[in-house]
């Protein structure tokens, strides 16, 4: 079997690169471990930056975004008693879509089904060979039979468990590594959402974010222990803990109801470094992760996947030279986009080894922030997504 570019991961940085590179003419194969209901039911992301939206209606997907995404032109932004909203169009004249990634996931699979394209589901043992070679190939079970693809090139989309980063020797790749001492408890709930926009806040208690996916859906997040089991967790306690980390009016707005869906995240900033090696190129939570509070994780997929769809376009048309800049190219948006989440997560986040003097500064960054039209026009800036 041989295909120009092996795809391994069926998640969203997978998926939108097959379908840059198809619509290119770029013959791809896609391998996912899972089955495509489990990737669609997995909530993860929901704020799309533009650049993100741009890519889907690139690539043909982006209609229903467009239609069903909620614009926010800016978010409200919480300490204690206190809130401010923050306008990102006074000061980038850009907003940002309420999308969730199930949405993305299921519009992109939709998209490859419609060209044709092939994903093979449930494959294991999957192995990268001869990646600094001219002739990579990759191996893998698949209903229980061995195959193996020769290719020009492996994109490891396989998020930050799989096969692909730790495919490049420990040699020739140096992590960076932050562990946060705490994680985010998320619920869905078919209730109405508390307000309009967001609610980021810091309190006390700890963190609180309020989202959505619709006007009869919510999303919402508490700061809980980095290894807590979801199921300890009942609706009332949830309830309970977010009404006390929201600002008092707020707090009152909420509107609970049954849990359906519950689930803890740890949170870590890491970045691998380069992204690629020979033919074998790092896309998404593959090489780098972000604690969630910037919603840049499947951002940053997304413009990895702009950079190394364009490189790969570029050489199958006889230009080598994008190929060469993509690590390069990605990492300098990546650390920035790594620089502000771990900005805003310290600033809302309540740690556990916090001095009188530490809470004191984000007392003081929080106000600094609500009162300078500079410093928010640069927490605008970064939210809204920089420049690719
Ligand atoms: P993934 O979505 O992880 O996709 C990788 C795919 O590869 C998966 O489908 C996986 O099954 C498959 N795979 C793994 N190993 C193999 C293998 N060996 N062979 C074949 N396939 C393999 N971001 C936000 O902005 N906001 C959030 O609230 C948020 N919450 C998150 C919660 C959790 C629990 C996690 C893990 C991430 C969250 N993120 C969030 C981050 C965001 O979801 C990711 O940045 C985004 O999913 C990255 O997409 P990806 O395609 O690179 O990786
Ligand atoms: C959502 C998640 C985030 O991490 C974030 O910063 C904003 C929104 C969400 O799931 O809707």
């Amino acid at each position: 079997m041989e295909t120009q570019v092996v795809i391994i991961g069926g998640g969203p940085s997978g998926l939108l690169l097959g379908q840059l590179l198809h619509r290119a003419g770029v013959e791809t194969l896609i391998l996912e471990r899972r089955s495509r209901e489990h990737v669609l039911s997995r909530i993860r992301a929901g704020v799309l930056e533009r650049g993100t939206v741009a890519l889907l209606d690139e690539v043909g997907v982006g209609a229903r975004c467009r239609e069903e995404g909620i614009r926010h032109a800016g978010t409200l932004i919480g300490w204690g008693d206190e809130s401010f909203r923050l306008s990102f169009r006074e000061a980038t004249g850009h907003a940002v879509t309420v999308y969730g990634q199930t949405e993305v996931t299921r519009d992109l699979y939709e998209a490859r089904d419609a060209a044709g394209a092939p994903v093979l589901h449930g494959v294991d043992d999957v192995v990268i060979e001869g990646a600094d070679t001219d002739a990579p190939s990759v191996s893998f079970r698949h209903e229980a039979r061995p195959r193996r693809v020769r290719c020009a090139f492996v994109a490891g989309c396989d998020g930050f468990h799989g096969v692909s980063r730790r495919t490049i020797p420990e040699g020739r790749r140096t992590e960076h590594e932050k562990v946060y001492p705490f994680g985010w408890l998320g619920i869905l709930s078919e209730t109405p959402p508390v307000h309009d926009e967001l609610i980021y806040s810091g309190s006390e208690k700890g963190f609180a974010l309020c989202s959505m996916r619709s006007t009869g859906l919510s999303r919402y997040y508490v700061q809980c222990g980095a290894e807590e089991d979801p199921a300890a967790w009942s609706d009332d306690a949830f309830w309970d803990a977010l009404r006390r980390r929201l600002p008092p009016e707020h707090a009152e707005a909420l509107v609970t109801g049954p849990s359906v869906e519950k689930s803890v995240a740890p949170l870590r900033s890491f970045v691998c470094e380069p992204m690629r090696w020979g033919r074998l190129f790092l896309v998404g939570d593959a090489a780098h992760i972000v604690p969630p509070t910037g919603a840049k994780g499947l951002n940053l997929a997304a413009s990895d996947v702009h950079y190394l769809s364009r490189a790969l376009i570029d050489h199958f048309g006889g230009d080598d030279g994008a190929i060469d800049a993509y690590s390069n190219r990605a990492l300098a948006r990546v650390w920035k986009a790594v620089r502000f989440s771990w900005w805003f997560t310290s600033l809302l986040h309540r740690y556990p080894d916090q001095s009188a003097f530490d809470r004191r500064m984000q007392r003081a960054e929080f106000a600094f922030l609500k009162e300078s039209a500079s410093a928010r026009a640069a927490m605008a800036e970064n939210y809204v997504g920089l420049p690719l």
